[in-house]
């Protein structure tokens, strides 16, 4: 299909560090469509930011290798682009919101000032003259679309003086002030209480409606994203094991690793927010990654094969594949449900 915004192939990414070759991706394959909510959704350390800071080439150039594949923006590779180029791209057509709000907000401008540099500075670079009163004008006009009353109080003040929940809906202003064709949010509420993440979720995608934007939401909590995304990645150790529409990875999971994460939305204590530990054990060491798949030492059915061969891309319809050797015909092991690890031997 042609009619990709954004087209990852293949991409293998390593970081060189004194303790030696960090494998991050290990040759990843995704796509997102125009207008479509994608989700990228998996534990710790998984490669989920690597991904993101990726697309927008975020990484310091000393220690990261772009080693194989491509990142293509309305077909054209990123990964190719000269730094000028990418200046161009990001913010103003791909943008991001980052994990932490309180260390991307500026401590020392007013919010005012931070939304109006954003505005003016996209205005400069398209070659308009915006000028500071106008700017205010549509700073304002920003913060209440992303849900914030008394605008003009919350432009005078600092970050410390908002809540966290307000802090993410002035990123997501930001983000958005130069109508991005693509929106990257990495883990947009991991900070925020549940009834808070709700909320901006809600934002994020009555703003995807208004705005026609795709998002790419990064997040290590399945239940977060059953609402709000078409399109589902789940990643472990630095690979896809599975993807699909929401439908095929909620009621027609293929992957172990996906089964525990569906299971751990349901252990989980709503009320509180704690770190996911959905299954046993630890991801793989990525300065050596295991020879065959990473969650095999995890995982409930792993046979020799799983040990030793990693496993291919199975395709289940148009859109779902899963990475996994409980997928191959020739699998002896049938799972006949997974919610209770029901297992039996094929004939
Ligand atoms: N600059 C870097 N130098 C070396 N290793 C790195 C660097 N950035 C990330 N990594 C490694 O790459 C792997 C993937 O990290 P990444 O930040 O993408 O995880 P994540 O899925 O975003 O996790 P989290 O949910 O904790 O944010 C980890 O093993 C991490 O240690
Ligand atoms: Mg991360």
């Amino acid at each position: 299909m042609g009619d990709h915004m954004l087209e990852i192939k293949d991409l293998r990414v390593s970081f060189h560090t004194y303790a030696g070759e960090v494998q991050a991706l290990g040759g990843i394959n995704f796509t997102v469509g125009q207008s479509e909510i994608l989700a990228v959704v998996g534990e710790s350390g998984c490669g989920k930011s690597v991904t993101a800071q990726s697309i927008l080439r975020l990484h310091n150039k000393d220690t990261i290798d772009y080693k194989q594949g491509e990142i293509l923006y309305k077909g054209r590779d990123l990964l190719a682009l000269s730094e000028k180029e990418m200046q161009k791209i990001r913010g103003r057509e791909i943008s991001m919101i980052f994990q932490d709000p309180m260390t991307s907000l500026n401590p020392t401008l007013t919010i005012g000032k931070q939304i109006t540099e954003a505005i003016l500075k996209h205005s400069d670079k398209e070659g308009n003259s915006t000028n500071q009163r106008e700017a205010n004008k549509q700073a304002a006009g920003l913060i209440r679309s992303v849900g914030i009353a008394n605008p003009d109080l919350r432009l005078k003040q600092y970050p410390h003086e908002l809540s966290g929940g307000m802090r993410q809906r002035i990123m997501i202003a930001i983000a958005m002030s130069c109508s991005p064709e693509i929106l990257i949010a990495d883990e947009p509420t991991t900070a925020l209480d549940v009834t808070v993440q709700a909320q901006i979720l809600d934002l994020m995608k009555a703003l995807q409606i208004k705005s026609g934007a795709s998002i790419v939401i990064i997040t290590h909590n399945m239940g977060v994203v059953a609402n709000i995304a078409q399109k589902v990645i789940i990643m472990y150790g630095g690979v896809v094991v599975e993807k699909g529409t929401s439908g095929d990875i909620f009621y027609r999971p293929k992957h172990p690793y996906t089964w525990g994460l569906l299971k751990s939305i349901f252990r989980l204590n709503k009320d509180k927010n704690e770190p996911l530990i959905p299954i046993d054990g630890i991801p793989p060491d990525l300065l050596a990654p295991p020879k065959g798949c990473p969650f095999a030492p995890r995982c409930d059915y792993a046979m020799k094969v799983c040990r030793e061969q990693m496993p291919r891309e199975y395709s289940f319809g148009s859109a779902h594949t899963c990475d996994c050797w409980l997928s191959d015909e020739n699998c002896p092991l049938e799972v006949k449900d997974w919610r209770n690890g029901d297992v039996k031997y094929k004939q």
